[in-house]
């Protein structure tokens, strides 16, 4: 199948992605059906995707008329078969639970025609396991989008073990037609390439938690002039129970190293989880904190930091997840807040500096996963 066959797609899942990639959709001019167990969720969807598409006509970004048009695209649902028995293009976003997901899967694929291409919106699930829950491991492909994903312009099109060339072709090109910044990630791996090159740093703030010091206020004073979020303040807006259980997922995959400390997951026990609680690292009863620059470290510089990210980026290199450092970029630049990739940064500031600054966080917390690359030692890779 082609992307321009694809003319309907299912949205399972209308949740905070599940609205926004629908909505998305219905920009790019496709028929989407929107489907959630019960009414009440699927009303809360409609009622989102409303919400965003108002805003876009207020700011001028759509028309009046495309407004309306998109609207009178949008059936939602709650029967799934019914949901899923004409779509040519499936995008899952259920919660992130493997006997979940695959479930919903192989309900989807008893239902969607042979044709139905199905796509998972998971943030760390291997598409190879949920796949399997298919007859038709060829055509499921793992579709990340980021949050809000209304606004947010990169989707990784993840090819699982199974999926062919011509699946991920397709979910490639719709996202391009729905104005994203699609890239491939060549092979399933955990973290894909966006939350995998930010893993380190979140394994840093857990190291540092455990140390005792710097605060997280001291920590984030030095990074808040160079950054809309600091590092501290980020994990609390996004949630520190959401950053925990990433690294208990990645210690689990991929290395011991990532297991978050006692001293973060103190947190989780007393519900200081960030943002959504109103407290974690920071108070955020009456609104953002306010951080006092004059506390900023001198332990931590950025250049640690983007040591960090680039060494990380090497390994996705070296194991083939991607292969060439451009669309690695372009990814850490449209899923983020930063407008460069690691590697571009990289350029600027010269791999020999890079390494002599990671060498400062291992002296620091000797892990394995702060070993500097064979790619970032050689520091040959140019844009
Ligand atoms: N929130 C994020 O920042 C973010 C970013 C990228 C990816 N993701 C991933 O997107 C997925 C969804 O996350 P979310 O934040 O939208 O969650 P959410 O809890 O906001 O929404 C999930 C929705 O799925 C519905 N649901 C549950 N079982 C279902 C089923 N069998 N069929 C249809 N709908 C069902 C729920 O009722 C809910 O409305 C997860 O895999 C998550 O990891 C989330």
């Amino acid at each position: 199948m082609k992307a321009e066959e694809v003319k309907k797609i299912a949205m399972i899942g209308a949740g905070d992605m599940g609205h926004g990639i629908a909505a998305s959709c219905l920009m790019g001019g496709y028929t989407v059906v929107l489907r959630d167990i019960e009414q009440k969720f699927v009303d809360k969807g409609v009622a989102g995707i409303i919400k965003s598409l108002e805003k876009f006509k207020e700011k001028g970004k759509i028309t009046p008329d495309a407004f309306a048009h998109a609207l009178v695209r949008l059936i939602p649902m709650v029967d799934l078969r019914e949901a899923v028995k004409d779509a040519d293009f499936v995008i899952e976003a259920v919660p992130e639970k493997l006997e979940l997901k695959k479930s919903v899967f192989a309900e989807i694929d008893q239902y969607a025609p042979k044709h139905a291409i199905l796509a998972s919106n998971t943030s760390n699930i291997s598409i190879t396991d949920i796949a399997s829950a298919t007859q038709r491991p060829d055509k499921v492909i793992g579709y990340h989008f980021f949050n809000p994903a209304i606004l947010m312009k990169l989707v990784e099109v993840i090819k699982g073990r199974g999926t062919s060339d011509e699946a991920v072709q397709v979910g490639y090109d719709i996202a391009k037609k729905i104005k994203k910044v699609p890239v491939i990630v060549k092979k399933d791996s955990p973290g894909f390439i966006y939350n995998r090159v930010n893993e380190p740093t979140l394994v840093l703030l857990s190291k540092i938690l455990e140390a005792g010091h710097p605060s997280p206020e001291e920590f984030d004073a030095a990074f808040k002039p160079l950054m809309a979020m600091a590092p501290f303040e980020l994990v609390d807006y996004v949630g520190i129970d959401v950053a925990a259980h990433g690294l208990e997922y990645f210690a689990q995959v991929l290395s011991p190293d990532y297991k978050p400390s006692e001293a973060m997951m103190s947190y989780l026990k007393i519900n200081h989880l960030g943002k959504k609680t109103g407290r974690g690292f920071y108070d955020w009863s009456a609104g953002r904190p306010s951080i006092d620059l004059a506390k900023a470290t001198k332990e931590y510089d950025i250049n640690q930091l983007i040591a960090l990210q680039v060494n990380e980026a090497t390994k996705l290199l070296e194991e083939g997840v991607a292969d060439d450092p451009k669309e690695i970029d372009l990814a850490m630049a449209n899923g983020g807040g930063s407008p460069f990739g690691p590697f571009a940064l990289a350029q600027g500031i010269g791999y020999p500096e890079l390494l002599f600054k990671l060498g400062e966080i291992y002296k620091k917390f000797p892990l394995d996963i702060f070993k500097p690359t064979n790619t970032l030692k050689e520091g040959k890779i140019k844009l």
